[in-house]
Order: structure tokens, then C-alpha cells, then sequence
């Protein structure tokens, strides 16, 4: 396993260090997971790097917002009429790679395949939205797959702030206070979302998640979303209408990842 390792100054140079004086605790541990998440797509779709000085930020747009809704310089690929789950993880969804290295390692390590959908699932949504990642998730997902599921992935932006012993889960807060050079401290409503997913009998549904969000790639290995086809078949509810068409409470969440540029 390779580690993505971060360079301090190409992080902070990527981040803005005009805007880093206005981020509170939360926006930074945000901003440096997905400063590693994009490092890792990029290991098979390497960008030129940017650095992002504060006209570069501001065309880009509010920094919570996920790619689908910024300015970008090709057109979309066509979506099929009645799309599913495969086609928006293959033309839309984000962190792909990431989902698919974290699937990947749920599924050698031998967790039920609840667990592994649940990491194929756990970051697609920020190609729409990054700030608060884990509800808007849980949101997009719950219609079609077990209420364990959306659950887990619901309080896993929560729980990746919080080490767990039991299964070997440790939040590099090291890394964080090499990058910062303060220690993390959430805010309260992630500390209190937190309290109530430990507490909680599905706990483990979303730490597993975490166990599993590994911030690495295996060199030389190809992933592909071929092994998850049958367990997306077998655990979430396609919509014979085509996802985003079936009147489900988060149909339009779907619509607008299909199509981001509807102007009403
Ligand atoms: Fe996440
Ligand atoms: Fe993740």
C-alpha cells in the first residue's frame, strides 16, 4: 500500500492561505481530506496542479460546493434516459477511485456486503456537495438501500474524527497538527452527532466505514466497479423510471447530479 503523502506546502498552497485564516477547525480537517481524496483520483487521472490564490477561489466558487457545480471547461457526458446507479457512478458521482480502493478493502477484509456498498456509496454525493458530506450522503441514498447503510454513512463524517481502539481506527491527527500545526478540536455538532452514533446500536455500520476510508492505493492494481456490480444488483433498489424519475423523496437530488446546469 502506497500512502498519500502530503506536502505542506502544496496543501496550503492548494487551500489558499488568505482563506485558511477564515477556516474554522472543521473547514481545515475537511479541506486536507479532500486535498487527499483528490490526490488519489488524480493517481488515475492526473490533473496539472494548481495552486489556488484568491481569484482562483473565487471562480471556482464556495469551497463546500463539489464539482458538478462549479465552472468547468468540457461538457458533461450524456446520461442515458432512465440512468442508474452504475451509470452516475460511472458519469458523475465523485472520489470513484477512492470508493472504489475503500469497496475494494471491505470486500478483502471479508465485511458483509452491506458494508461494502456502504463504502462503494460513503463519498460519491461530493461531486454535488462536499460540506457536510456524510447527511447529504445519507440523504441521496436512503430511498434504495437498507436504513443500515444510510445510516452508516450518514454519521461516518462524524466518526473519522474519532479514534476506535477496538477495530485499529486512528484518526491521523498527527498529520493534521503537522499540516495546521494546532491539534483538531471538533465542533460541537459533529463532537454531539459523534456521541449519539457511538451510543447507538448500529455503530459499528458506520465506523466500519471509517475502518475502511483509507487515504492509500495498491500499486499496480487496476480497480474497477466489476466485482460490485452483483452486490449493487442484490442491495440497491433500482428504479425501473431511471434514478432521479421515480418520485422518491431524493429523486431530485439525482436530477441535479444528472443535469447541473437546469437553470430553474
Ligand atoms: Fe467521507
Ligand atoms: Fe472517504
Amino acid at each position: 500500500m502506497g500512502v498519500i503523502e502530503v506536502d505542506r506546502r502544496a496543501f496550503l498552497a492548494s487551500v489558499g492561505v488568505g482563506s485558511l485564516s477564515l477556516m474554522d477547525a472543521e473547514e481545515k480537517a475537511e479541506a486536507l481530506e479532500h486535498y487527499m481524496l483528490d490526490r488519489l483520483d488524480e493517481k488515475a487521472n492526473p490533473p496539472d496542479p494548481v495552486e489556488v490564490d484568491e481569484e482562483e477561489q473565487e471562480r471556482r466558487g464556495p469551497r463546500g460546493t463539489g464539482a458538478l457545480l462549479r465552472p468547468r471547461s468540457e461538457p458533461l457526458p450524456p446520461m442515458p434516459e432512465k440512468p442508474t446507479f452504475l451509470d452516475f457512478f460511472r458519469l458523475r458521482l465523485a472520489a470513484s477511485n477512492h470508493c472504489l480502493q475503500s469497496a475494494n478493502h471491505a470486500l478483502q477484509t471479508g465485511q458483509p456486503e452491506r458494508t461494502v456498498l456502504a463504502c462503494l456509496l460513503h463519498d460519491g454525493v461530493q461531486g454535488l456537495i462536499r460540506a457536510d458530506h456524510g447527511w447529504w450522503g445519507a440523504q441521496l441514498y436512503e430511498p434504495y438501500v437498507d436504513e443500515r447503510i444510510s445510516w452508516g454513512i450518514r454519521y461516518h463524517g462524524a466518526l473519522r474524527f474519532y479514534p476506535d481502539d477496538s477495530v485499529g481506527y486512528e484518526y491521523p491527527h498527527d498529520l493534521y497538527n503537522r499540516i495546521f500545526g494546532e491539534d483538531y478540536v471538533p465542533p460541537d455538532y459533529i463532537r454531539e452527532a459523534y456521541d449519539y452514533a457511538r451510543n447507538h446500536r448500529w455503530y459499528m455500520e458506520s465506523r466500519l466505514i471509517t475502518v475502511n476510508d483509507l487515504y492509500a492505493f495498491e500499486e499496480g492494481v487496476e480497480l474497477s466497479i466489476d466485482p460490485f456490480v452483483e452486490i449493487i444488483e442484490r442491495h440497491f433498489r433500482s428504479p425501473p423510471e431511471g434514478l432521479g424519475y421515480d418520485n422518491s423523496p431524493s429523486a431530485h437530488m439525482w436530477r441535479t447530479i444528472a443535469n447541473p446546469d437546469k437553470p430553474l
